[in-house]
């Protein structure tokens, strides 16, 4: 049974709302309670909000064998039934609304307004998806030999391990399972240990939905290594989809070699945010505020280092700093907060460890810059000025609430600052010079370019990288081909 030892209102009736979650894993269509449980924290005061089910790799076996056992009636159904079953998920999504919200909030902290927007991102891929089921196209390709006819459809890829972060733990599941389930795909879920509940939440609602027993398996775990190495190891599991580090997205990626998987990825992004002289310093401010803030300032579409012109450095710093400062921090349930704390205690000891290296190195810490006094993992909003590429501010993957400043001179200094780094996932700019948006939309080496918008994330865009960023794409009309094969049938008819 889930625990609501941290006593608050909101929370309790988040867990034994019409949900009813158990803390209990999905295998084969069965709620497991597994022989050892483990406790789900608020990282907003510290309290135990859950106890779930700690699955071992016998466990994890269990599920690909159900889900390899489901797969077959599942790719054979219609694409329409699918979408219909997609559908129903996303209505009961939207129903449940408030409830995942609150779920969501209690286990990685982030504030209401937030979290409920990262419900409703999360809805929009199970919608977008029911409705992609029945636009799995093939083609009719002129003959080469006469009377030979050539068609392509598209096959599910098989049986697909889904292993999904903590910072988005509602949308990157739904970006994951929708397209999946709508190919004809069966998966096993591995949640990230701090935040499994979205994930179950997410499974009960495919069970009201209809989805059959097998098709979608969780496995909840604090043995993430055991569980990915039965995932990346065995056969019958064709395809890898992972968002997270890329350090892990690395080590999973070789794992799959020997069984030569399917492997999507999503990791690191590093990404430039970019005030020219020219910009729109009022619309940079507030598109800022999202690309840097939104979900605890921990995605890895962020803003990561600020780039801002040398003729509008200190004033652009002295409106970030005094809009961050009126930003609101504390737990979700106090009225009017937009920001929360970091997950766990090791993102807030990176964090501390940043602001030192910068401290050293002589970087001017302009707000925050230390835990706040207060149960949780709460680190300060925190801008640090000067920094430069001898910091590690200045060139690592902050995620977490630091905005590092970073002045420059001209575009070509800049372009190539931004490009310095193995990664290539989102990049934004601001400026009203028609020409320079499209030479740097142009030059700028990543996946997803912002121009006068900190929001690149949408369910009808490819979301994905270049570099060291990702494999493959996920949402919009190309997010259904890393979930199938293409097939070619040559039949010779006369
Ligand atoms: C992330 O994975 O951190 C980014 C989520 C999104 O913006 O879609």
């Amino acid at each position: 049974m889930l625990l609501s030892r941290g006593a608050r209102a909101l929370g309790s009736s988040a867990l034994s709302g019409a949900l009813a979650l158990s803390g209990d894993a999905l295998v084969g269509g069965e709620w497991v309670r597994g022989s050892a449980r483990f406790d789900v924290v608020d990282p907003g005061n510290g309290a135990v909000v859950a106890s779930v089910a700690d699955l071992d790799a016998d466990d994890c076996t269990r599920a690909v064998e159900a889900a390899q056992t489901a797969l077959g009636p599942w790719r054979r159904t219609l694409a329409k039934e699918r979408g219909d079953v997609l559908r129903r998920m996303y209505e009961l999504h939207m129903e449940h609304l408030d409830e995942l919200t609150e779920i969501l909030c209690m286990e990685s902290g982030k504030a209401t307004a937030d979290a409920r927007g990262e419900i409703i991102y999360g809805a929009s891929f199970l919608e977008w998806f029911a409705e992609e089921a029945r636009r799995m196209y093939g083609d009719t390709v002129p003959e080469a030999v006469p009377g030979r006819k050539i068609l392509t459809y598209r096959e599910p890829v098989g049986v697909c391990g889904l292993i999904v972060p903590w910072n988005f733990p509602n949308a990157m599941l739904t970006r994951k399972i929708g397209p999946a389930l709508a190919a004809g795909c069966s998966v096993v879920c591995k949640p990230a240990q701090d935040t499994p509940l979205s994930t179950l939440a997410i499974a009960k609602i495919g069970e009201l939905a209809g989805v059959p027993p097998g098709v979608l398996n969780v496995v909840t775990s604090t043995n993430s290594s055991g569980i990915g190495g039965v995932l990346t190891s065995d056969p019958r599991v064709r395809k890898i989809s992972f968002t997270g580090s890329t350090k892990i997205g690395k080590m999973l990626m070789r794992q799959c070699a020997d069984t030569v998987k399917r492997v999507s990825l999503e990791l690191g992004g590093n990404a430039p945010f970019i005030v020219f002289d020219d910009a729109d310093l009022d619309v940079a401010l507030e598109q800022f505020m999202t690309a840097k803030w939104r979900s605890n300032a921990q995605a890895c579409v962020a803003a990561n280092f600020i780039y801002v012109q040398s003729g509008v450095y200190d004033k652009f710093s002295s409106m970030v700093v005094d809009r961050v400062s009126k930003m609101k921090v504390g737990h979700y349930t106090e009225p009017g907060v937009d920001f929360g704390p970091v997950i766990n205690k090791s993102q807030l000891d990176m964090m501390h460890e940043f602001v030192e290296d910068a401290r050293e190195k002589d970087a001017k810490i302009l707000l925050g810059g230390k835990q706040m006094d207060r149960p949780g993992t709460f680190f300060e909003p925190t801008v640090v000025g000067d920094v430069t590429d001898a910091m590690r501010l200045g060139r690592e993957e902050v995620f977490g609430p630091i905005a590092p400043l970073i002045k420059f001179d001209t575009e070509e200094e800049v372009l190539e600052r931004a490009n310095a780094t193995e990664a290539g996932l989102a990049a934004y700019f601001f400026t009203e010079n028609a020409k320079r948006t499209w030479r740097m939309s142009q030059g700028l080496e990543s996946g997803m370019v912002g121009v006068n918008t900190g929001l690149v994330s949408t369910t009808v865009a490819p979301f994905g990288g270049v570099k060291q960023s990702s494999l493959g794409r996920e949402g919009s009309k190309y997010g259904l081909d890393d979930y199938t094969n293409l097939k070619y049938i040559a039949m010779q008819i006369e």
